[in-house]
């Protein structure tokens, strides 16, 4: 099917040495595993959070949480951005409570101490009445390592990290192609998941369950030939692990094979697609294979005057491709020419069988596009951006394909806890799984890159 190797004008990472140790039930499942995880690990990295759209004035705030801490992002005066966690130094009061808001001061709701936007105390009932001192003198909020890049906010609670663009490796030169910090969300849907945070980050650091889960192949399946809008074939995909333990696979997209119905009319994405660039539909249906090749000569040919100045920093191959890119430890996002899927996994405060998982859209949006062109797909209207909605797991539909991935996340979990399963048996492919595990242990035993 491919029609050119993938890797022209895509500059591959360095190769890594795995250990190959074993990853076992408990490690998913284990509640002095998952107080080590936190000790070691989530206290240590950098995570992407907050979103710098949501907090245009000074004094706006946003409010993540992320296992047992809320961490309260907030716009200062200067323009940048300060993280802190979400309580009061008094006696522990949390600050605020939801999403986010705006402020002059914050006002604890317990005795009115108020903390000004860059955490400075600014007032205490009775400041004379304490015997070390006025708390306005002695006493701030309790600030975090707070940096903003493609437009999000990114935090670590280790006050020694390095820097975000450190951490960060490769992904940083790569997502700055996107131009994603002018992108908006236009879906944004979170539940919690009965399964360990790292089931999801697993599935999503492979794609060997693609064809089984998402394309109805079976055991009399050719797999080399299972193809609709992306090709799932290894061999024509492009898997990369960074020396700071992100991952990156490409998987050539925008075929036409399979996306047409008996009467030759494309299916979506590719319908959207065609007639968003234009594109005869009879021009991929007498010839899928050059699908791909038409899109991206439409979209060079056409979206630098329509707005899509993106597109002049990317190679032919991001104008179709999916960009799957993984995050240590918890974010995954699969990028298109316009369109961000943003998925996460955030741990469970103190069950190590659950989690929060995010999946949310970001698209670009030129200015005079009526609505976003990107592949997203789902029960979600494609014009308008759609409010936040937390749901219990099942109550609302993520799109066929993340429903797909959580039945079984969901059912994966109950192995996790059998005495039976003796430890993954992983592919070549699967390699990022174990990678992101190795890293996990690494950051336990205190030997992080
Ligand atoms: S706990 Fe916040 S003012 Fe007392
Ligand atoms: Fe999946």
């Amino acid at each position: 099917m491919a029609e050119a190797p993938i890797t022209k004008d895509i500059q591959r990472w360095p190769t890594q040495q795995l250990r190959g140790h074993r990853i076992e039930g408990w490690r998913y499942t284990n509640k002095e595993f998952a107080r080590k995880e936190w000790e070691g690990m989530w206290t240590k990295v950098w995570l992407l959070l907050g979103r710098e759209s949501e907090l245009p004035k000074h004094g706006d705030w946003q409010m993540e949480e992320v296992g047992p801490e809320q961490i309260l992002m907030v716009r200062q005066k200067d323009g940048s951005v300060k993280a802190f966690y979400n309580i009061c130094q008094h006696r522990g009061n949390p600050l605020v409570t939801g999403e986010k808001g705006s402020v002059k001061r914050f006002v604890c709701k317990y005795h009115s101490w108020a903390f000004m936007p860059d955490g400075a105390l600014n007032f205490a009932p009775d400041a004379e009445d304490f015997p070390e001192g006025n708390p306005c003198q002695n006493v701030r909020l309790e600030e975090l390592r707070c940096e903003t890049f493609a437009g999000f906010v990114w935090v670590n609670m280790d006050p020694n990290c390095v820097s975000l663009k450190e951490y960060l490796g490769p992904i940083w030169d790569d997502w700055s192609r996107w131009e994603l910090h002018k992108w908006k969300r236009y879906v944004g849907l979170t539940t919690t998941l009965p399964c360990n945070w790292k089931v999801v980050l697993d599935n999503f650091n492979e794609s060997y369950h693609v064809p089984t889960v998402h394309m109805g192949a079976t055991i009399e399946t050719n797999r080399r030939k299972v193809n609709g809008n992306i090709n799932t074939n290894i061999y024509d995909t492009l898997f990369d692990l960074s020396n700071e333990g992100h991952n990156r696979m490409v998987m050539q997209g925008g075929f036409g094979v399979a996306q047409f119905e008996k009467d030759g009319t494309p299916k979506e994405p590719l319908k959207s697609l065609l007639a968003h660039w234009d594109i005869e539909p009879t021009l991929v249906r007498e010839n899928p294979e050059n699908g791909r090749k038409i899109l991206q000569d439409a979209k060079r040919r056409v979206g630098q005057e329509r707005g899509y100045t993106h597109y002049d920093n990317l190679p032919d191959e991001a104008l179709t491709d999916a960009f799957h890119y993984t995050l240590f430890p918890n974010f995954a996002v699969s990028v298109w020419a316009d369109g961000f899927h943003f998925l996460r996994a955030r741990p469970h405060y103190n069950d190590p069988e659950q989690c929060v998982f995010d999946n949310w859209w970001y698209c670009s949006q030129p200015e005079g596009e009526t609505h976003p062109v990107s592949t997203m797909v789902g029960p979600f209207p494609r014009d308008a951006e759609n409010p936040h909605v937390v749901f219990k797991v099942g109550e609302v539909s993520m799109g066929k394909t993340i429903d797909e991935d959580i039945a079984v996340f969901v059912r994966q979990q109950t192995g996790f806890r059998s005495r039976g399963f003796k430890g993954v048996y992983l592919a070549n492919q699967e390699n990022r799984v174990r990678r992101y595990h190795e890293l996990i242990d690494d950051y336990i035993e205190v030997r992080r890159p």
